[in-house]
This record gives C-alpha cells, structure tokens and sequence, in this order.
C-alpha cells in the first residue's frame, strides 16, 4: 500500500523561509511529509524543472458580493474562485457586505448561502460595516464570535463610508472582541469636492478619475486611520496603498511600533493614469479607487514591499463588466462620466503571475518574498493558521509552477466570469500548471476540475498576531 495518496516529486519548495529541493508527501487534506525520495504515492505529479509553493492567499476580493442598489459584481463564487484557482490561489477573503435597509446578520447568512453554493476553494469573510449604529454596534460581537474576525471601513464612497466618529465605535468594537480592522482609506470630503469642481469644469472622462484623487488624498486619510488605531491602541491594515506617500505614513506608524499593517495591489504595481486615458469611455476598464498612478510610484512600492513595510500584495478584484447595463462600467454609455463608473479592476487569476513576473523574474524581489507576500503573510495577518506554508500539518493547498514558461495575458485564457482583463496584452513569465486544495488536484495542464461548494468556510478565532498592544497614548486606558 502507498504511504501517501499523493506525492509531489522532484521540484523545489519554495516557502516565505527558504528554497530547497525536496519531494511533498500528501495524506488526505494535509501535508504529511517533505524530504528526498519519499516513498511512491498512489498518485504522483513530476514537478522536476517546477516552484512547488504554497497557494496562494488572497486577502482581498470582492466575490459575488451584492450591491445596495441589488446589483451584484461580476463573478459568481464558482466562477471568482475558478479565476483563483487557476492563477494559482487556494483561500480568498472576500466581504460579506451590509446594506442600509439589511441587518448585517441577515446579510452575513444571505452571502454565506451564496459562497456555500459556488465556492471551489477555501474563503473567509470581512464583514463591511457601513451604518455604525447601535444595532450594527450590538450585531458584531456575535459575528466576529462566528469567525468572521474582521470589520471592513470604506471612509469614502458615499452609500457605504462611515464617518469617522463610526470609525471609532467600530475599532472599540474590535478592540473589545479581539477583531481586526481593515480600511479603505481616502478623504471623502475631498473626493466630492474635486468631483464636483471638475464636473462643474467640465473635466468627466475617465483619466480625470485620477486627478480627482491625487496621493494626498490617501496620505492624509491613512495618517488619519493611524491616528485613530494609536489612540484606541486597534491593530489596523491599510488597503490598497497606492504611492509613497501613504506607505511612509505606515512606515512612521510601525517605527513607532504601532501594529499598522500595509497591503497593495498587483494594479497599483503595473497600471497608471495613462491606462484611464483612451477614447469612447473605453479608459473605464481601469477606473478603480484609489486610483493607478505612474512607473515612478510602481518603484516606490516595491520598495515599501523590499523592506516589509507593505507586506501583503493581493488582488483587490472587484469585476464588472464593461458594458452599458446598469452596474456595468458604462452605465450612460460612452460619455458615461467617471463619478458614474463603478470602481474596481479584475485581478484574481492574474495576481500570482503579475507579481512572479514583475517580482522575481524582473529581480526585484526574490522567491522567498514572493510567497511571504502572496501567501503566508495574508494567511498569517488573517489568522489562517493551516494556510500559506509548506510544512507538515498544513493544509495540501499547493501550486507547482513553470518558472519559465513566457504567456501574453488575454481575456480569452481567463477563467472569471468578467468580459475584460486590464492586463490585455501584458506579457508575463511563469504560470501555475497544476493547482492543489486540501489534496485535491483542481487544475493541471489547462483542466479546471472542482464541484462547486467544495470550498469551505474558515472561521478564524482570535489569534495572537493581531493582539493589541496594551499601550495608549494618555494616562485613560479605556477599555480597562
Ligand atoms: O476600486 C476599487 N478598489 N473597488 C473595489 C472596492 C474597493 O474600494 O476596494
Ligand atoms: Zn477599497
Ligand atoms: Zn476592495
């Protein structure tokens, strides 16, 4: 009888600590053994000349999550989670969203139902809390207890953004019930300003999305969320930093040793402003928040991520199609102005080989970082204990590689449900080939393969990365 069900022999493990040759022993859902000729499994994958890393963990995307109008984004939790598969991601947080008219635990049991029906890899929910009343306030306790472990902040968008007296009930709220917060951080009040002065002069197109939201806009709401968590002593990740200016706030904050965490995103790593700027509205492929900035930035961040400062890069995919329905990203056609187009860029599928090809292929970060930051950083900032590492006792959640397999991205090789890539035509090196989940072999060579609601919910306990401090700035410990 084989000792293993599965053996993956020959490649080289790659985890966020180091780089060997050696062979992975699979017994059931989880990672039995890892050493040189293991014994024969009675299945085997070849992954000589192949990166055997841990999948990938996607901390940040928007997955079939419902609108407060009733519309929902692009993809479904079959379709989301196939995209992640099959660029090489095995666990996604996604957001169990609130609406103004829905108690939060209606809508936290209604978008459980959705991901128990599709989802073909393992998730785990933010909860985005936009109306913090009492209610919402006396609902969250509950739902953190039930393992949703994180609370979601827009500080702007007008139908979801709380204010920041809201913000600060919600981080006792969190600090009270052993949560974590996570923040889209931009100034609201000067968003609507420009909005409306460029509206006024007539400046709607596409590109001026982004001089609607230059870098201070985002420095100054991050140094905002920085003040707040030193003050309440609430650990906090910033999302989606776009420039420098932001990750230096982040970084003033942790050498201060506050526990302010920073993500980016593979968009803000390779798009800019000149993306958003094409003809016939076509430029709303690329309209997301905050918004792309310029090659000089890219550089900033990837040396944020060099020296740890931002040490999570996830997807932020948010999908709609482009199209004129409403919900889609031209909803008055064309000349559709950029307050109506809605926010967000597709990227599930397409995370893990941007960041390999522009990362470690480009030199810019090596192998051991790449993993850190796509995989055992998210899973361990997230409290996804058996997520993001190669070690015996973790969950079999792999992704074997071809390092050197040259791709072009195109719409027609993706697997979401989304009608556009913004990374059309971007050509990349190195591709996941075969794709593993709790043992089970989801995508190889091209085949995609999972019954849909094979994923599974992670409720995610209080956990120790996240522990406050027990230090607040004055003499009053509020929550003593
Ligand atoms: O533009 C973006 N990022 N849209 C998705 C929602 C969000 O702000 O994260
Ligand atoms: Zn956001
Ligand atoms: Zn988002």
């Amino acid at each position: 009888m084989a000792n293993f069900d599965l053996v993956i022999r020959g490649g080289t493990v790659a985890t966020a600590s180091g780089v060997y040759a050696a062979d992975v022993g699979i017994v059931g859902e989880h990672i039995a053994a890892i050493g040189k000729d293991l014994a024969k499994g009675a299945q085997e994958i070849d992954a000589k000349g192949r990166i055997v890393m841990p999948g990938g963990v996607d901390s940040h995307c928007h997955i079939e999550q419902p609108s407060s109008t009733g519309g929902v984004n692009a993809d479904t939790f079959l379709s989301g989670t196939r995209a992640a598969v099959c660029g090489g991601t095995t666990s996604v947080i996604c957001f169990a969203p609130q609406f103004k008219t829905m108690h939060i635990e209606q809508s936290t049991a209604d978008y459980h139902k959705r991901a128990e029906r599709g989802a073909t890899c393992d998730y785990s929910f933010h909860l985005i809390v936009n109306r913090a009343d009492q209610e919402t306030l006396d609902a969250l306790p509950g739902l953190i207890a039930q393992g949703h472990r994180t609370i979601k902040v827009f500080m702007t968008y007008p139908s979801n953004r709380v204010d920041d007296a809201g913000l600060l009930n919600l981080m006792a709220v969190a600090r009270r019930n052993q949560a974590f917060m996570v923040i889209h951080a931009e100034h609201h009040d000067m968003i609507m300003w420009m909005m409306a002065a460029m509206t006024a002069a007539g400046l709607t197109e596409a590109k001026h999305h982004c001089w609607s939201k230059p870098p201070v806009v985002e420095r100054e709401a991050v140094h905002r969320v920085v003040a707040m968590s030193e003050l309440l002593d609430q650990p906090v990740q910033i999302f989606h930093v776009t420039c420098g200016e932001a990750a230096e706030e982040i970084r003033r904050a942790q050498s201060r040793g506050l526990k302010v965490f920073g993500e980016t995103c593979a968009q803000y790593l390779t798009l800019t402003a000149d993306d958003l700027d094409k003809p016939n509205g076509e430029g709303a492929k690329w309209v997301c928040s905050p918004a792309p900035r310029d090659a000089a930035e890219h550089e900033n961040l990837w040396n944020y991520i060099k020296t740890g400062v931002l040490d999570i890069v996830s997807s932020d995919h948010a999908p709609s199609n482009f199209g004129e329905a409403e919900g889609e990203k031209l909803p008055d056609g064309p000349k559709t102005p950029f307050t109506r187009m809605p926010n967000g860029v597709p990227g599930l599928e397409t995370r893990l080989p941007i960041l390999f090809s522009k990362g470690v292929v480009e030199g810019r970060i090596d192998l051991e970082t790449f993993v850190a930051i796509s995989a055992r950083n998210p899973a361990r900032l997230f409290g996804l204990a058996n997520k993001g590492d190669i070690a015996p006792g973790k969950d079999a959640d792999i992704a074997i590689w071809d390092p050197d397999v040259k791709t072009t991205i195109r719409q027609a090789n993706l697997h979401h449900d989304v009608n556009y890539t913004p990374y059309e035509g971007m050509a990349v090196t190195g591709w996941p080939t075969t794709t593993i989940s709790r043992g089970e072999v989801l995508w190889q060579d091209g085949a995609f393969k999972a019954a849909p609601g094979r994923g599974r919910f992670m409720a995610r306990g209080p956990y120790d990365f996240i522990k406050p401090r027990g230090v607040f700035p004055g003499p009053f410990k509020p929550f003593d």
